[in-house]
């Protein structure tokens, strides 16, 4: 089962993503946590993405492209993945289809969490996450058991540097001005669902659950 999951920052990508996985078992591929750990490693990609994350930008489509191509044509990938926060832009969604087609694979499903903006600015504003796993915590709408550390693993959580409120109302408008577009292409393809992600975590990925069992067929 090959997946995109869509939806604007904050929308619940990453907290439904780790679901998903768990229950599909296919292999996370998150541009975003990719350039964290690159950045983390301070590695030559790490430079690269830094000042357009710290600012809110997107990293120029050469690059994200280039590190997907790499993850998506490793072993793992075979029976399947689900890919969060690419493609962000219509350049990168025609890039992956043509990858695809050369490895005889296709998208099955892909699934936009929509959310109101004034929601996405609370969540992000209130977001916690743990150093070790990078499991997403929410101050007041999913808080750890014990006050700032992990519930998987007791590490600490910290706050993510783009979640400055100045740095979220950049990155919201960025990736507003792509997602219309990108969704049209998916749309024209029969492959889009949307799904209401201002339910509770449980209820949207029951949501999300009884569309993927559907495909599975
Ligand atoms: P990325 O890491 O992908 O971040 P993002 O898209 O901005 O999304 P987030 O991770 O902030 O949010 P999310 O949707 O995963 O929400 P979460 O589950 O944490 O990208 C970061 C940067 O990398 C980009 O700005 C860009 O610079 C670069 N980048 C990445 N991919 C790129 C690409 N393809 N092209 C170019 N550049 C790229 O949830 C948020 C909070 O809400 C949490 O606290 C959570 O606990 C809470 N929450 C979740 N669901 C619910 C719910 N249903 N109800 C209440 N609270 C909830």
């Amino acid at each position: 089962m090959n997946i995109v999951l869509m939806g604007l920052p904050g929308a619940g990508k990453g907290t439904q993503a780790d679901r998903i996985v768990e229950k599909y078992d296919i292999p996370h591929i998150s541009t975003g946590d990719m350039f964290r750990a690159a950045i983390k490693d301070g590695t030559e990609l790490g430079l690269k993405a830094k000042s357009f994350m710290d600012n809110g930008a997107l990293v120029p489509d050469e690059v994200t492209i280039g590190i997907v191509r790499e993850r998506l044509s490793k072993e793992d990938c075979k029976e399947g993945f689900l890919l969060d926060g690419f493609p962000r832009t219509v350049p990168q969604a025609e890039a992956l289809e043509s990858l695809l087609a050369d490895l005889g694979k296709g998208i099955e499903h892909v699934v936009n969490i929509q959310v109101e903006q004034d929601e996405l600015i609370a969540r992000l504003t209130g977001r916690w996450i743990c150093r070790e796993c990078g499991t997403a915590y929410h101050t007041v709408f999913n808080p750890p058991q014990v006050a700032g550390l992990c519930d998987k693993d007791g590490t600490e959580l910290y706050q993510r540097e783009d979640d400055k409120p100045e740095t979220v109302t950049k990155r919201l408008e960025v990736n507003m001005k792509q997602t219309q577009p990108l969704l049209d292409f998916y749309e024209s393809k029969s492959v889009l669902t949307n799904i209401n992600g201002q339910q509770d975590i449980q209820q949207v990925f029951a949501d999300i659950d009884a569309l993927l069992k559907g495909g599975r067929g």
